[in-house]
């Protein structure tokens, strides 16, 4: 590969410094290995720091005592965050009991976090554990790779346990397109699984290539009328059509992402364009043939301006819907129609149309843990113990306990409400809000999210109860810096953090999550943002049409312009 990346005939600028790294990393290895082995430092150097991302772990350290070990002259104590590979986030209860004892033996925080990706993360694992970590997965069939990095992530698939039968259609079609996508290199098996160094193997990467993708890569597989894994949030997605309840095919959108820059404007959050119905055969060829548009007109160049978004941007939609098209050797049907109503999740108890019974938990940020007076984790556990179906992580950070037999119901509640998984006072707003990590753990975090979520939730709530709206809800999400792993630029009320204890507000996403929210003001504090909320809920309380959602209100009362186009609305 030359130094300067042209893509049809325009010159993007000198290759970005990681694709370097990627092409001298020897599909992936790099010099890990021996990394790992050198105890002198807790954690991973030069380029090994970014390529054990894409064996799916984030280096970090705890933000909370990094000054006072630089005061005792420590390093900050470095940890690996990872992430699990768990395409449709459905995790059996045998799995659930492996990944809870690693989380309670051997990780800092002894918690397991459920992601806005459907999957689980462990926080705190020091160096020495890493490998066991690593066969403790492969162990009980789990594995984390290309959950980070530039590679095609976890795919997510909508969780529906009520359309049971067309739910598993789907939910194989996610399992499918991940193993179609995931890397072929054997780096993951022998550094990680002891796997044998095979004589003579050659490392082929036919889908990714030897320089994997300019930037990372999200996809979903969605069952309409749920949007609940936040379509515009993604890459390439999936939408299930189904005739008489048999899947047949899917409607493709590619293009959706939603981190930003501060200041750089440059960079938006975008919604995805319809591409447009294939049918069920060809459904690998087109996660393929977008796949590899992006990863040869991707831009290498600036990392920035790398991702999908950016390239349909500065093609047009359709030239890249057109070399898809050529590349998958198919033409797109004109898209089926569909319509998304919603992205909750239904908590509490729902019957499938297989008689079977599901029971969807609420859990704050996802963290479960044990609480003082609130054992959340050993809840889950207890469950665990004696359930016979699966669970599924949520893209709302929940967990629902799925396939109970009528038999098992009544246990199984009990249990959850015995360890506070079932709290029947939890309201309206606070099961659609939702916040990143941020502190203590993220190296990215410039303000606060997820501890700062729960009281700022309270002090929403006593808001909505003095305009008498305490049954109401509105979409609420912060994320600790613009790149939006809260997923706020689909939110109704969308808070960016700027720097501790500010935050840009955003106003004017909807319900269905097919609106980006433009901001309203920047670099305030929360009080100022409460008092803001006060003024527009009193407003909504009195002005709002029947039924009409706060983010609807906020553009028909003339508070803030919609944001049609992000790349020529969202800095208008
Ligand atoms: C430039 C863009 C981004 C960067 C550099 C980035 C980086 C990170 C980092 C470092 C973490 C680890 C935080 C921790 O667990 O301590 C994280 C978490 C996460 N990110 Fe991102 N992220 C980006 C954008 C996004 C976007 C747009 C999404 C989804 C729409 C996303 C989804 C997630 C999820 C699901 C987690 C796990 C924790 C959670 O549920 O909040 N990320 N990200
Ligand atoms: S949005 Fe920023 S602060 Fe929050 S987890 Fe992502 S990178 Fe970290």
């Amino acid at each position: 590969m030359s130094d300067k990346q042209v893509v049809l005939g325009t010159e993007l600028g000198p290759l970005a410094d990681n694709e370097r790294l990627k092409r001298e990393s020897n599909f992936l290895r790099g010099t890990i290995e021996q990394d790992l082995k050198d105890r002198v430092t807790g954690g991973f150097t030069a380029d090994n720091f970014q390529l054990i991302r894409f064996h799916g772990m984030y280096q970090q350290d705890d933000r909370d005592i990094r000054a006072e070990r630089q005061k005792q002259k420590l390093e900050p104590l470095q940890n690996v965050m990872l992430r699990a590979r768990m395409p449709g986030g459905i995790i059996s209860p045998e799995q659930w009991l492996a990944i809870d004892k690693f989380a309670t033996e051997h990780t800092m925080y002894g918690s397991i976090r459920l992601t806005t990706r459907q999957t689980f993360q462990f926080h705190g694992v020091l160096k020495p554990n890493i490998k066991l970590m690593h066969q403790t997965l492969n162990k009980i069939g789990i594995d984390s790779i290309a959950t980070a990095g530039d590679v095609n992530r976890n795919v997510l698939c909508t969780t529906n346990p009520v359309e049971s039968e067309l739910h598993q259609e789907a939910y194989e079609w996610a399992k499918k397109i991940s193993e179609h996508l995931l890397p072929k290199t054997r780096a993951y098996a022998e550094i990680w699984l002891d796997g044998e160094k095979v004589e003579g193997h050659q490392d082929e990467e036919p889908i990714l290539g030897s320089n994997y993708l300019p930037r990372k890569f999200k996809t979903t597989v969605v069952i309409p009328p749920q949007n609940d894994v936040d379509v515009h949030a993604n890459d390439l997605n999936f939408v299930a059509i189904a005739d008489n309840g048999k899947l047949v095919g899917f409607n493709v959108l590619v293009g959706g992402g939603l981190a930003m820059t501060h200041g750089d404007t440059a960079t938006y959050p975008r919604k995805a364009d319809d591409l447009g119905f294939v049918a069920l055969d060809k459904t690998l060829d087109v996660a393929a043939a977008v796949v590899t548009t992006q990863r040869d007109w991707g831009n290498r160049s600036n990392r920035k301006n790398a991702k999908t978004k950016y390239t349909l941007d500065r093609v047009g939609t359709d030239v890249f819907k057109a070399e898809v098209e050529k590349r998958a050797g198919i033409t797109f049907e004109a898209v089926r129609p569909y319509e998304f109503t919603d992205r909750g999740d239904r908590i509490g108890w729902v019957e499938g149309i297989d008689g079977k019974h599901h029971l969807a938990l609420f859990i704050e940020n996802g963290r479960l843990l044990d609480y003082p007076g609130k054992p959340l984790k050993s809840g889950v556990a207890e469950i665990a113990k004696i359930h016979k179906g699966d669970f599924r992580m949520t893209a709302n950070q929940n967990l629902i306990v799925a396939g109970v037999s009528k038999s098992n119901k009544a246990k199984i509640e009990k249990i959850a409400r015995e360890y506070g998984l079932i709290d029947d006072g939890v309201s309206e707003q606070r099961k659609n809000s939702m916040a990143c990590v941020a502190f203590p753990t993220c190296p990215l975090a410039m303000a606060e999210a997820e501890r700062f979520l729960p009281q700022f939730v309270t002090d929403v709530e006593d808001i909505l109860e003095k305009h008498g709206l305490e049954d109401e809800h509105i979409i609420l999400r912060v994320t600790g810096c613009p790149n939006g792993c809260g997923r706020a630029m689909l939110a109704e009320i969308g808070l960016v953090g700027k720097a501790p204890g500010r935050y840009n507000l955003h106003l004017g996403g909807n319900r269905e999550g097919t609106r980006v929210p433009k901001m309203y003001k920047e670099n305030i504090t929360d009080a100022q943002i409460l008092e803001d909320i006060d003024a527009l809920v009193g407003r909504w309380a009195t002005e709002r049409n029947d039924g009409e959602g706060f983010g609807d209100f906020v553009i028909r009362a003339g508070i803030i312009a919609e944001v049609k186009v992000s790349k020529r609305d969202f800095y208008a």
